[in-house]
């Protein structure tokens, strides 16, 4: 028989503060109704700060303390000393949770574990760090007994692995690019795009909160310089494709790998040889470990060339990146969009590009086929009660989910309350979709937006900083069952906005702030906070 249990307390009004018992508890009961669960119905394990997987049978907790995308890499380790293998694993990954992968780490960990996933590679925001650590860690689980590895991960990556077409990286489909269009003014030092793509060939859908994966193509004019690097002909025979075709569409010129540095090991001999066997071990002999692209590496042995078979083997394979959608599908069937900042930065003297953000920004032309996929949202999503209120914190292109929400709000008619903070660099050139988020204000859709900008006076201003101005009111929306969502800079801004929302608890919730860090965290656990950050 299913026992229920009693949901977990929350203890709204302090103890300290000056009620009697009967009006306390009259007044926490009132308000656990209003702050009761809404999470959208995919809320996963995992995400918002919730244990990420219960006991199965190989003796752990479940617990991840680790799971802090801004803990350095040895603390991560260090707090996952004596766990099984799988969650070490986990502690290997960025802790993001942010999809490119496929999974969310402690299902990719999982995977590995459990031997249905042999990519070591796929971590994004992890890099070459995340990626080393695996392998030793897989080096391990090698030779480990077979017990020990377990059958643990099998149901949760046939549950991961959507076979459908355009529903995960490994099938993508063909999507018809659109238009683009700048979202900063003159004056900016941004470069946001509008991007626009028609769905219609391909029959895919989405629900607002879902992300977009892209599949990029490298820069011709760069891939040609590394052909030149490596004094090959452009039609070189690669198993069937010329290389050229290959460098474009399948492998990153990105970080060099370690096996890149290997090979050139092998095929130089002396100085440069240590050089690049250091290299390929994770040590930085020049100082320059961080700025080596392929490109860098090959100028760097520049006497080194290797043969293009064996060049396109040791180089990793061209990654997807991932979009929020900033459309409602409801709103504009069969059309998708996506608002994307545009990397460029200058080491010594060349120019680097990211990979899909110049692809969207430049490289593509309308009408032109790019290959893609929805990455269903976990734990991101509207709340099942259009009733319910929704605090939207986006600086940024943060902005983009909640974009998608406000106009799926709108296309649905649902009545609850809509608080956007969004935040840049400079009101006059950074305000993105300035007339849409106005005329939503004024026809009343968007009930409060607030707007903080960092380089328009003498000091840094954040959406946190507006956020704390306004925090008895942010409050109110809480008791009234507000959900809150942040999305955009994992690294510093998700981490401030949290705390922000933890002292504006404690002071106008009157309580401690351990009191409020837990209050913050019942939110997380009932889907009421959320995050999509990256
Ligand atoms: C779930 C999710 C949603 C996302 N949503 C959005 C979105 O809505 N909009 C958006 O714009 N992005 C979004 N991103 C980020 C996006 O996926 C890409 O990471 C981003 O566009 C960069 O990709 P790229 O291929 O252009 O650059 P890459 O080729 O991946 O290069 C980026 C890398 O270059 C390096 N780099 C960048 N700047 C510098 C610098 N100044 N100095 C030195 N090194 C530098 C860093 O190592 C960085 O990781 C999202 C990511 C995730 C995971
Ligand atoms: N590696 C990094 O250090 C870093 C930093 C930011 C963004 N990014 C990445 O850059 C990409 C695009 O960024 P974006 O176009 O969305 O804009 P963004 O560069 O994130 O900036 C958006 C706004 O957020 C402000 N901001 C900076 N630090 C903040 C903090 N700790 N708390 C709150 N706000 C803060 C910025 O101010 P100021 O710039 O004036 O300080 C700016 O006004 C994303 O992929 C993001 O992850 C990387």
């Amino acid at each position: 028989m299913n026992q229920m249990r009693p949901p977990p307390k929350i203890e709204i009004i302090p103890p300290t503060a000056p009620f009697s018992e009967a009006q306390r508890s009259w007044l926490n009961g009132f308000f656990a109704g209003l702050l009761s669960t809404d999470g959208p119905a995919s809320l996963s394990a995992g995400q918002g700060g919730t244990p990420l997987q219960g006991p199965i049978g190989d003796g752990d907790d479940g617990e991840a303390p680790w799971h802090d995308q801004t803990m350095p890499m040895a603390d991560r380790m260090k707090l996952a000393e004596g766990r099984p293998l799988r969650r070490r694993m986990m502690a290997a990954m960025a802790q993001q949770d942010c999809g490119q992968c496929g999974y969310n780490c402690n299902d990719y960990s999982n995977a590995i574990a459990g031997k249905a996933e042999t990519r070591l590679n796929l971590c994004v925001p992890g890099g070459k760090e995340t990626a080393r650590m695996l392998k030793a860690l897989n080096e391990e689980l090698e030779k480990a007994p077979p017990a020990s590895s377990g059958k643990i991960a099998a149901p949760v990556v046939a549950a991961a692995i959507a076979t459908e077409p355009g529903r995960s990286r490994d099938n993508p489909v063909p999507a018809t690019f659109v238009s683009r269009r700048l979202l900063n003014k003159p004056g900016s030092e941004k470069e946001t795009w509008h991007i626009d793509f028609d769905l219609s060939g391909c029959g895919l859908d989405y629900v607002v909160g879902d992300s977009f994966g892209i599949f990029a193509r490298n820069d011709l004019g760069h891939v040609d310089q590394v052909i030149a690097l490596l004094g090959a002909s452009h039609t070189a025979d690669i198993r069937g494709t010329p290389l050229r075709e290959v460098l474009v569409d399948d492998v990153s010129l990105a970080p060099a790998p370690d096996t890149l540095f290997e090979l050139l090991s092998f095929i130089t001999g002396g100085a440069q040889r240590e050089k690049a066997r250091a290299l390929a071990q994770g040590e930085d002999p020049d100082g320059d470990a961080a700025t080596l692209d392929v490109m860098a590496a090959l100028q760097k042995f520049s006497g080194v060339r290797p043969h293009p078979e064996a060049f396109v083997e040791a180089l990793e394979p061209l990654q997807p990146r991932l979009y929020s959608i900033s459309s409602s599908h409801n709103a504009t069937p069969g059309r998708l969009s996506l608002t994307v900042d545009c990397v460029r930065y200058v080491v010594g003297k060349r120019q680097r590009l990211g990979l899909a953000s110049t692809f969207l920004a430049e490289r593509i032309k309308p009408g032109d086929q790019v290959e893609v996929y929805v990455q269903k949202a976990h734990g991101f999503a509207l709340p099942q009660d259009p009733r319910r209120p929704i605090i939207m914190i986006g600086p940024g292109t943060g902005i983009a989910p909640f974009r998608a929400f406000l106009l799926e709000r709108k296309a649905t008619g649902a009545p609850g309350k809509n608080w956007l903070f969004f935040g840049h660099q400079r009101s006059s050139c950074d305000f993105f979709y300035a007339d849409e988020l106005n005329a939503m204000k004024t026809s009343g859709l968007l009930t409060r937006l607030s707007l903080a900008w960092s380089r328009d006076g003498d000091k840094k201003f954040y959406v946190q900083d507006r956020m704390r101005e306004v925090g008895r009111e942010i409050w109110t929306w809480l008791a009234e069952g507000a959900s809150v969502y942040v999305c955009g800079d994992a690294k510093r801004m998700a981490k401030d906005v949290e705390r922000a929302l933890v002292d504006i608890v404690a002071q106008f919730g009157a309580r401690s702030t351990d009191e409020a860090v837990a209050f913050v965290g019942e939110l997380k656990k009932r889907g009421r906070f959320q995050q999509d950050v990256y």
